[in-house]
């Protein structure tokens, strides 16, 4: 282990001046080209994180939408919108979306350092929601960074998976990955929520009590967890 770790620590000596860049303070939402609003289009409009953030399921990333995302509907809703003038102009010219000054948007508001492996589509096959990881997206106006993306707090879940995992009890015939965006269709719905998918819905971990936690079979066979490796250092030190 120490052998492998060196080139890492080494590469984390040399990456130390960087830092600031991707050291968004977590809560401050960042200034961005067009003041977008997930509540706006998530919460009231009902779009689906799906439509604007596909690869979230199959891929490591989550990626920000294209230009072409905004206008499939943009170019037929507030057309003349000023403040819709940068998506606009992008779609004209082909270009990335801009401030009024020429620099390139969108601002990420959350990233790991370089020397940080992490992957999406494993954490939402495995059944964590997006609210989990980033607070509650469906109530923001402009993104911020909801949280703080530690090491500690991504071990404090890797240590004890069976505490966070979002399960329904009763939509057990869907696959863990299903009931992640089927939260987010009964928030949408104003579908009743239960006390733990309501800490969720706020941004929180869903915490589960002792009596409520995932077995180890159940950790296994559904979910199909490796969770005696969780904790080794490569799996997010490659
Ligand atoms: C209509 C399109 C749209 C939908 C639907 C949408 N998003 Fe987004 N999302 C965006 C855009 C555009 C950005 C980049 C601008 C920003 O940060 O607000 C973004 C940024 C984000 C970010 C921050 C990325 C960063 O900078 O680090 C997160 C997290 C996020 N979305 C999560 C979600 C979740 C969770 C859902 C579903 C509940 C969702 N989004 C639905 C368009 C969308
Ligand atoms: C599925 C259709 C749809 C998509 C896709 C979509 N929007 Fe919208 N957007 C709307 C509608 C509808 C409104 C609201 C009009 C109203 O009710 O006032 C709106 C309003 C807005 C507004 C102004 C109002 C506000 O408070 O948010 C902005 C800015 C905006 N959208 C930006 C974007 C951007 C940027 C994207 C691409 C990432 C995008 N939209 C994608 C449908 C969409
Ligand atoms: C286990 C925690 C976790 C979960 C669950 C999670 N994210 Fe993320 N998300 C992150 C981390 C960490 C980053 C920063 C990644 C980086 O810097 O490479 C991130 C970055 C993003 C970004 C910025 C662009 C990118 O791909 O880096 C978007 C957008 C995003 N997440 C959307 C989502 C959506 C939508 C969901 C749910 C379908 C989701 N996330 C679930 C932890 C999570
Ligand atoms: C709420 C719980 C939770 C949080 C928070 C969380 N993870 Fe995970 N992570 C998991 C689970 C569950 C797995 C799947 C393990 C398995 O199936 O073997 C996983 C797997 C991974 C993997 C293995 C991916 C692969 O392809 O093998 C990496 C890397 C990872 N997480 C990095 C991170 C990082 C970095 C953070 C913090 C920014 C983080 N995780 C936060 C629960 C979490
Ligand atoms: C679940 C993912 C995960 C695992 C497992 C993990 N780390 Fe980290 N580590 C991180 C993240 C995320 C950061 C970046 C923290 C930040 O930006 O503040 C980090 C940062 C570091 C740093 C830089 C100093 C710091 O705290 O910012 C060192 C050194 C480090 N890890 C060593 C280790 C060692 C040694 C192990 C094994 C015992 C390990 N890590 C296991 C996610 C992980």
């Amino acid at each position: 282990m120490m052998l492998g770790l060196a080139p890492f620590i080494l590469f984390y000596a040399g990456s130390t001046l960087s830092r600031s860049s991707y050291n968004t303070k977590q809560g401050v939402p960042l200034n961005q080209p067009v003041p977008f609003s997930h509540k706006h289009h998530v919460r009231e409009l009902g779009i689906d994180c799906r439509f604007c953030h596909p690869s979230v399921e199959e891929s490591g990333t989550a990626g920000i939408p294209p230009t072409e995302t905004c206008m499939s509907c943009h170019s037929q809703i507030w057309t003349n919108s000023p403040i819709l003038e940068p998506v606009r102009k992008s779609f004209e010219t082909g270009e990335p979306i801009k401030f009024a000054n020429g620099d390139k948007g969108w601002n990420l508001v959350n990233k790991v350092p370089e020397f940080v492996y992490f992957n999406h589509s494993i954490h939402i096959d495995r059944g964590i929601a997006c609210n989990q990881c980033h607070g509650p997206v469906q109530e923001m106006h402009i993104t911020f960074k909801g949280k703080p993306f530690a090491m500690a707090w991504c071990l404090e879940c890797h240590r004890e998976p069976e505490k966070f995992i979002y399960a329904d009890p009763a939509n057990t015939d869907m696959t863990p990955r299903e009931q992640v965006f089927d939260l987010y269709r009964k928030i949408q719905a104003g579908d009743p929520l239960t006390a733990r998918e309501k800490d969720i819905e706020r941004g929180g971990m869903g915490a589960r009590k002792k009596d409520e936690r995932l077995t180890e079979e159940q950790l296994e066979k559904f979910y199909r967890l490796k969770k005696k490796q969780l904790e080794d250092c490569w799996i997010c030190h490659r």
